[in-house]
């Protein structure tokens, strides 16, 4: 039996619809804060996100050369897409640009739970607006998002300043191996590239910044960085709305182009692949042929939203099935098609089944059976059987529909 590739996942009907469900309360989120919403190709070329972080990326991604030759990628991630859209088609709009996303993303990462090569993001960037109150609105419209969705979580937020700023006489590649570790919180891996770098001195301030749970605190151990006042700004702008965050000075993000604010959020109920939410703000535009804009943003891992959500229950829409004789067959279409005009799932018999069968099939699969025979087909009447009393009634078909429409409001 032929297989799906590894770290994809197939979607049964059930799963299907919570999962559109959830996806709609997100997108209604954004559209509340003026979000709107675009879509950029699954691949693109692959230079866009090897700009950035180099080539060290490929190894993650699903790279590929098309007939043309060109070096190809299925998008690991949405944001350079979009950025890479706005150079192209967005630069006359008038800023801010509040864009939002739902797209699937290809990561050739170790399979988990929770961790997928194909996954979606539920994702917004905002373009152009480089103040403290642009920050404050990503953070606070990715915290309505969430909670829009019912999932409980902690949201964390920090600034890349500080960090930097300990790490500041160092090469920019010795800063980033070592803030990968910070990233993946890889405790062992942080302690041999301090060791292998004689950076040992550098452990006990960057624990003390992981542990910082006050902005002041911050500062004292970091030094004043000139994106202090911005810091304190975003912080405060939360405090007014009562965000309900802790700051955390340890983030480090794992994707090269952030520059300052930074924020995760992590579902309570999961285990290892926790991380539900990453932003922040960044400049990518100029390496794309574009202005150098400050942007922020971020992503949600709508896949583990959904993991820690679980199954829940579903509203259920009553279904009607149409049963009739096989002279009944033409006026069995009329009455499912004004059915469905009134907003009601119908479903005919397409097997030729006889009657009985029809009907046992029906009482497997709806809520209502409408049977149409030769009497009714004269009488331009239906008989309504409901499936779950098992009481029916002949009745006019506008009848028969406002019945089943009452019974779906209930
Ligand atoms: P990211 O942190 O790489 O950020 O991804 C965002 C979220 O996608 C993660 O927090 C996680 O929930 C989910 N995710 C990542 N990899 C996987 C995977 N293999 N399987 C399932 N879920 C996954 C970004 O992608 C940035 N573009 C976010 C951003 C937008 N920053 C600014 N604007």
């Amino acid at each position: 039996m032929l297989q799906k590739p590894r770290g994809t996942r197939d979607f049964l009907p059930d799963e299907m619809e919570r999962r559109r469900l959830i996806e709609r309360r997100m997108r209604e989120a954004a559209r509340r804060w003026g979000y709107r919403e675009v879509c950029t190709p699954d691949f693109e070329h692959l230079e866009l996100f090897t700009m950035k972080s180099g080539e060290g990326i490929i190894q993650e991604m699903y790279v590929f050369e098309d007939k043309g030759g060109r070096q190809m990628t299925l998008r690991p991630e949405v944001t350079a897409a979009v950025l890479r859209m706005y150079v192209n088609e967005g630069k006359v709009l008038p800023k801010p640009i509040r864009w939002c996303y739902f797209a699937d993303c290809f990561r050739y990462e170790r399979p988990q739970k929770g961790r997928y090569r194909q996954f979606w993001q539920f994702g917004v960037e905002l373009i152009g607006a480089d103040t403290a109150s642009a920050d404050a609105e990503a953070i606070m419209l990715a915290d309505d998002t969430l909670r829009s969705t019912g999932v409980t979580f902690d949201l964390h937020v920090g600034h890349l300043a500080p960090m930097k700023h300990i790490l500041s006489d160092l090469a920019p590649g010795d800063q980033r191996a070592i803030m990968a570790c910070l990233d993946k919180h890889d405790q062992e891996g942080l302690t041999a590239a301090l060791a292998g770098r004689n950076l040992t001195h550098l452990t006990e301030p960057l624990a003390a910044l992981s542990e910082c749970r006050t902005v002041p605190e911050v500062f004292e151990i970091a030094g004043d960085v000139p994106e202090r006042a911005r810091i304190e700004e975003t912080f405060a702008l939360l405090d007014s709305l009562n965000i309900d965050y802790r700051p955390d000075f340890g983030i480090a993000r794992g994707l090269d182009y952030y520059t300052g604010m930074v924020f995760e959020a992590f579902a309570k109920n999961l285990g290892a692949e926790n991380q539900i939410l990453g932003g922040g703000t960044y400049r990518l535009a100029h390496l794309f042929g574009g202005d150098d804009v400050a942007s922020c943003g971020f992503a949600i891992g709508f896949d583990r939203v959904m993991v820690s959500i679980g199954n829940f229950e579903l509203a259920h829409e009553p279904v009607v099935g149409v049963v009739c004789t096989p002279d009944a067959r033409a006026r069995a279409l009329e009455v499912a098609r004004a059915f469905r005009e009134a907003g009601v799932r119908a479903e005919a018999d397409l097997m030729q089944r006889g009657m009985g069968a029809q009907l046992s099939h029906a009482a497997k699969t709806a809520d209502f059976a409408v049977v149409l025979g030769k009497r009714e087909v004269e009488a331009g009447t239906v008989t309504l059987k409901d499936l779950h009393s098992g009481e029916q009634k002949e009745r006019s078909l506008e009848d028969a529909i406002a019945e089943v429409v009452r019974h779906g409001a209930c």
